[in-house]
């Protein structure tokens, strides 16, 4: 007994040695050059400040060729320090994406004069490492504005528009924040749960109305850490903490202006990010379950060895899903959807039966097939889905998210009806067209990868509140009733903020 357990020990030894399949020929294509390989991403640069600052390194070899699988999560060595400091406060990750490259994220607890960032490849310096963020580097807690928004805008590199915003706020050919002051919460202010925000001198104000306003923790958060970066304007707006966007009137009639996580094509609500993607972007590092850049270093096996059955967990908050969970019962070779709670409908264990264990969201991409439902509203783990190497599958649907937009069918992901009605027949599709199916996997990835992140949910905010305070007629008041939101009084190390001195001296 005790043999046979040490020989499988051993077997498993043999089995996680990454040498072991490498063959003579493959291996120059497998070594990553130090020269060669690339570096690049927002975390290089000094006036991009965000609470966890990231960038890339793709693995290159001697030949010029980009590595596509992983050179080994060891390979490339991080480390940030600070010339002035002794110590330097920073949590630093390197995530392999296991296609040849890795996301590199790091969090600083205070803020540096001088930051040096050196990539090393068996310690020698990777493409034009060491970095050298100088001048005063940020950290998050710092508050320390940008005056001029274009100018943190240039240095964000933010898109010129977002065609979602333009799309939103083209319903308002101008906004009256007295006017909204008075109507918007007798509107909805009785039966709904709503913030009303004003920013004054860049500072945050607001009051709630209902009884379920847990959820204003996101929209203070996102407003507190955008205020410490960049001058925000004088503005007055509310917010839908709820699930279901607000504003049915037709554009002919008289239509208030509401900000919702989640927009219809039935509702005039204006779409922020979600308060899920959010929260992500604000606490990518504290949240152990989901973020954008975790889930990039698992998204399980390379895609011949996924399994080509199409997955799906949940709850049972939409008809569509009891109709799938029904799918999947009578095609199990196609589908293995199933739900781990019941909630909203009557439980029918003989229907929809049983109930499985809940399923870490990282092991949906042992699949290659991704089933994309709405929930109450849309479904909040599109970002993640799309950011896995899976090919997703989504539901048309009238509800959207922000970035829904630009998404293309096809181009992004395979479209199914509303009904479900094709969905066996899409899945069948993937099946007969592999290569299409990944080529579209790995579109949708590098569509999240490049519009989900961080700074692009701080460039989406930023824009969306500049076009927004443009429209406004009169001018933004901290109405009664209004309590002042205060940035975090708990961050151990102060920062000194150059730019309120240059203020202060003129
Ligand atoms: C290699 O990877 C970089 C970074 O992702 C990319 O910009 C470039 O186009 C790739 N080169 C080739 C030849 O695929
Ligand atoms: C693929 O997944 C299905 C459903 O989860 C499972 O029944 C099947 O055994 C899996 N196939 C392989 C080859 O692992
Ligand atoms: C919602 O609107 C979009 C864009 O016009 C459209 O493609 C989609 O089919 C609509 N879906 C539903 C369910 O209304």
């Amino acid at each position: 007994m005790l043999l046979l357990r040490l020989s499988s020990w051993l077997l498993l030894l043999v089995c996680l040695d990454p040498f072991r399949h490498e063959v003579p020929g493959a291996l120059a294509s497998s070594v990553p050059s130090d020269a060669k390989t690339l570096v690049w991403g927002p975390g290089l640069e000094t006036d991009i400040v965000l609470p966890a600052r990231f960038f890339y390194i793709q693995a290159v070899d001697n030949s010029g060729r980009n590595l596509t699988t992983s050179p080994g999560e060891k390979t490339f060595e991080v480390k940030i320090v600070s010339p002035s400091e002794q110590f330097t406060r920073i949590w630093i990750q390197v995530l392999d994406r296991l296609d040849g490259s890795f996301l590199v994220r790091y969090r600083m607890y205070a803020t540096y004069t001088d930051l040096h960032i050196q990539i090393l490849l068996k310690n020698k310096h990777v493409a034009k490492s060491p970095y050298i963020l100088k001048g005063p580097v940020y950290h998050e807690g710092c508050d320390c504005p940008q005056h001029s928004s274009s100018l943190w805008e240039a240095h964000m590199h933010c898109p010129q528009s977002f065609p979602q915003i333009d799309r939103d706020l083209s319903f308002y050919a101008s906004v009256d924040p007295d006017r909204n002051a008075q109507e918007i919460p007798q509107r909805f202010g009785q039966r709904q749960s709503l913030c009303h925000y004003t920013i004054k001198d860049n500072k945050v104000y607001v009051k709630t109305f209902g009884e379920h306003v847990g959820f204003r923790i996101f929209m203070d958060a996102i407003l507190l850490s955008l205020s410490r970066k960049v001058q925000l304007p004088d503005m007055e707006f509310f917010v839908n903490l709820g699930d279901w966007p607000l504003e049915k009137r037709k554009p002919t009639q008289m239509i208030h202006p509401i900000f919702s996580w989640c927009g219809s094509n039935n509702t005039r609500d204006i779409v922020m990010p979600t308060y899920d993607l959010t929260e992500s972007v604000l606490e990518t590092m504290g949240r152990i379950s989901l973020d954008m850049m975790s889930v990039q270093a698992n998204s399980g096996p390379a895609w011949p060895e996924k399994n080509a059955t199409a997955f799906w967990r949940g709850r049972d908050s939409r008809q569509e899903r009891l109709e799938l969970v029904k799918l999947s019962r009578a095609h199990p070779n196609m589908i293995d959807a199933a739900f781990t709670n019941f909630f909203f409908f009557k439980h029918d264990e003989s229907l929809y039966g049983p109930l499985v264990k809940h399923v870490s969201f990282f092991d949906f991409f042992k699949y290659k097939y991704q089933i994309n439902i709405d929930g109450t509203v849309a479904a909040y783990r599109l970002p993640y889905l799309l950011a896995g190497d899976s090919v997703v599958l989504k539901q048309d649907s009238g509800y959207y998210e922000h970035f829904y937009n630009e998404l293309q069918p096809w181009e992004h992901y395979i479209p199914i009806k509303a009904d479900l009605g094709d969905l066996l027949e899409k899945i069948q599709w993937a099946r007969d067209h592999d290569e299409e199916a990944k080529k579209i996997a790995l579109a949708g990835q590098q569509f999240a990868r490049y519009h989900l992140m961080g700074d692009k949910i701080f460039c989406y905010y930023h824009k969306l509140f500049q076009e927004y305070a443009k429209l406004q007629v009169t001018e933004p008041k901290i109405r009664e009733g209004m309590e002042l939101v205060e940035q975090p009084a708990d961050d151990l190390f102060p920062c000194f903020c150059h730019r309120t001195q240059a203020k202060d001296e003129l």
